[in-house]
């Protein structure tokens, strides 16, 4: 697995914006790469239930299978809903609700057990990446994030800079090329050859206007992809340049 294009609709959306889903599923051919819409968890079963070549994914799952968890999801519950995929450690989920690696490794491992693909992001923050600390911080993250057990066929890693989500901000192309290349060597040393055909997204601000661009960098698989996921006539131009990359 390699080539992914994924959306990200954080909480955005009701069931009105199931069209999208099915406009974005209109427009895609047989040329297309793998595309995968994390809608919000209320939206799973009908978006599972458009079918077509779209995979669904959630956007969190707690570590436990099942227990006294008010609100939380499990990963048991995504798969029994038909979805395929579940982010892992969004740096919102860090923020938001103080995510530690060591929880990611263990919802990572939650969404293995369960037969989900797990879509573990890492990312700096701006004063990391001014202090020169980039490198550090993902191989940190890396480490205490991703399963031993991870393989290409139940994990992919999506490098979200946190200061690039939401701002318009992008990463030269040399960065992206700089985290994407280190990312790819800590995973072939952690998980062997198998790592070579692990999928690394990009994530952060990416459009249809710059997407042409960031898949050109050699290791960038994909993206994830934010608040132009949530419409076709912003989703599809990302797909297509993915396809033509
Ligand atoms: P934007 O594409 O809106 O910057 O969001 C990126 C992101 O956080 C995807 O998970």
């Amino acid at each position: 697995m390699r080539k992914l294009a994924a959306g990200n609709w954080k909480m955005n959306g009701t069931r009105a914006s199931l069209s999208e889903v099915k406009a974005i599923n209109a427009e895609l051919d047989d040329t297309d790469p793998a595309v995968v819409i994390c809608p919000p968890v209320s939206l799973l079963i009908p978006a599972c239930d458009i079918g077509g070549k779209i995979g669904i994914g959630a956007q969190d799952c707690h570590m436990a299978s099942s227990g006294a968890h008010t609100g939380d999801i499990s990963a048991n519950q995504i798969a029994d809903t038909g979805a395929t995929y579940v982010i892992i450690g969004h740096s919102e989920r860090r923020t938001d609700h103080g995510e530690t690696s060591d929880m990611i490794k263990a919802k990572a491992q939650a969404a293995h057990k369960a037969g989900l693909i797990a879509i573990v992001c890492i990312g700096e923050t701006l004063a990391e990446r001014e202090a020169g600390e980039t490198l550090n911080v993902l191989g940190q993250q890396m480490s205490g994030s991703i399963p031993d057990v991870a393989t290409s066929q139940n994990t992919v890693i999506a490098y979200e800079p946190i200061w690039a989500i939401g701002t318009g901000l992008v990463p030269t192309l040399d960065q992206i090329d700089e985290a994407h290349r280190f990312m790819r060597a800590e995973l072939l040393t952690t998980l062997g050859a198998d790592a070579q055909n692990i999928s690394l997204l990009y994530g952060g601000s990416v459009k249809g206007s710059n997407a042409d661009d960031i898949f050109s960098v050699a290791d960038v698989d994909g993206a994830l992809v934010g608040g132009a996921s949530l419409s076709a006539h912003d989703f599809v131009p990302i797909i297509k340049a993915l396809s033509r990359a």
